[in-house]
């Protein structure tokens, strides 16, 4: 095996091109720290392949000179899995540089991408040809197509549309060897033996290196409600879910609980805004919408919101009135994760459970949490609808923010236990990355684990895809 280093940086730049491989600290820096701000790697080089062949070429000399490649979207990951390790031996790959829309077929609704697209972008091209690609999240803007699929990513429109998983038909793969599979086929049936495409989905970049993607698209809405509706407490929250599945069906798109403080922690970064009902302990925002012409949704869920009210499940509720009313509603949610990165560090967890369940482990977890570490903050938020909640812990007043997170295993040990104890997952939406590497060794069986590792010896067995990462 050749000694990694000037050899392969010149194959890399002989494939990419000198000025798509980047080794100046100045330029690597941005895309070594993860989003949160957890972890910062180190890295070869940063090299960014602007095609397929391209990237099969950077595979195939990397694993010549046995070195390993972190794959790398927008760099949103909660979890660090697109962050290199601090040894310096790995190559970050950057997709950002392949972001064509390859091809779109109004008749099949799908939409073929490249990796490197954003998720915002594979939206606006849907939107040209009125139809709707639903998958949806805060950092749209930056989380790329590749690394969506590649984490699993959920979002606020999942009860109705399902995972990343879910709306994906096919898949072009460089694998480990350095070969390509093509797997693009638009195909809602395909019995053909055993799904590939869904290996490569949430193995985070360990498998292989997702390169394009045939997405599948919907009718766009046209009628569309947004309500934020203050509930007494989650069992409320978990009856009005109920309540407006039976009367809207599946015209409910999105259920989003939202806690006091989330919410408060959320405007006090972002001032500008609204309060739209001051004063309760629990939100949650609904999204309905239709795609049928001149559907009266807003009617629809108005009814819906008036008969909970009636059994006691809704405080107050407001609709809105027009699309920025909407809008703003929804920035109330989708801030909440920035609001709380402003606040400082704090315990993070993504979890999932049965929706009925829900409740009474939030009632048994802040008692063992309460009683572990006295004082502790609740920001609790997500997509009940899913049955995944944010259930994220801050420091006690006046506590030091990052001296709290040394309370982080302690913490991990009560929630999660409680998590397996009913029947729940330890990550719904974020993937495992670095993060929870340690924790899925603790909750997989064995008999998981040993399959996951067969799976990746297979593909990988050189252990060259991301390393470190999820298993
Ligand atoms: C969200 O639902 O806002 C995201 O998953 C981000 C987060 O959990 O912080
Ligand atoms: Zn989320």
């Amino acid at each position: 095996m050749a000694e990694p280093g000037a050899t392969l940086l010149a194959r890399l730049a002989a494939a990419v091109g000198p000025s798509h491989v980047l080794t100046a600290p100045a330029d690597l820096a941005p895309w070594l720290t993860d989003w949160r701000g957890r972890y910062t790697g180190r890295a070869l080089a940063l090299v960014r392949p602007g095609s397929t062949a391209e990237v099969a070429a950077v595979v195939a000399a990397c694993r010549e000179h046995g070195v390993p490649i972190v794959p790398q979207g927008g760099n949103t990951s909660m979890c660090g899995a697109a962050t290199p390790d601090t040894s310096g031996n790995a190559l970050l790959l950057s997709l950002g540089r392949m972001h064509r829309v390859r091809a779109i077929d109004s008749a099949n609704a799908t939409l073929t991408v490249e990796a490197g697209v954003t998720l915002a972008a594979a939206q606006d091209a849907a939107r040209a040809q009125d139809m709707l690609f639903p998958l949806s999240l805060a950092s749209e803007g930056s989380a790329t197509v590749g690394g969506v699929l590649s984490t699993n990513a959920g979002g606020t429109a999942v009860l109705r549309y399902g995972n990343a998983r879910e709306l994906v038909l096919g898949l072009e793969v460089v694998l480990a060897d350095g070969r390509v599979w093509d797997g693009l086929r638009g195909l809602r049936k395909d019995n053909t033996g055993y799904d590939l495409k869904q290996l490569f989905v949430g193995a985070e970049g360990t498998l292989g290196i997702v390169t394009a993607a045939v997405l599948k698209l919907f009718p766009a809405p046209r009628s569309q409600a947004t309500a934020f509706v203050a509930v007494p407490d989650p069992a409320a929250a978990v009856a009005l879910l109920g309540g407006l599945r039976g009367r809207l069906a599946d015209r409910l798109t999105g259920f989003e609980l939202i806690g006091a403080l989330p919410l408060a922690l959320c405007r006090k970064h972002h001032p500008a805004l609204p309060d739209p009902l001051p004063g309760h302990a629990w939100y949650v925002l609904v999204q309905a919408d239709d795609g049928a012409q001149d559907a009266p949704t807003a009617a629809d869920l108005e009814a819906a919101l008036g008969a909970a009210a009636e059994r006691g499940l809704v405080a107050d509720a407001t609709i809105a009135q027009s699309q920025a009313q909407a809008a703003a509603l929804w920035a109330l949610r989708e801030n909440i994760s920035e609001g709380q990165r402003r606040e400082g560090p704090n315990v993070k967890h993504d979890i999932s459970l049965p929706v009925s369940a829900i409740p009474r482990f939030l009632d048994e977890a802040a008692h063992s949490l309460r009683a572990a570490l006295p004082g502790v903050r609740f920001v609790t938020f997500g997509h009940l609808g899913d049955g995944n909640l944010h259930y994220n812990l801050s420091a006690p007043e006046r506590e030091d923010a990052t001296a709290f997170m040394a309370n982080a295993p302690a913490a991990n040990r009560i929630v999660h236990d409680l998590v397996a104890a009913h029947g729940g997952s330890i990550s719904a939406e974020h993937g495992i990355g670095q993060l929870k590497r340690d924790e899925l060794a603790r909750y997989k069986s064995a008999l998981e684990l040993e399959l996951m590792r067969r799976v990746k010896d297979a593909l990988d067995p050189q252990g060259l895809m991301n390393p470190g990462k999820v298993l």
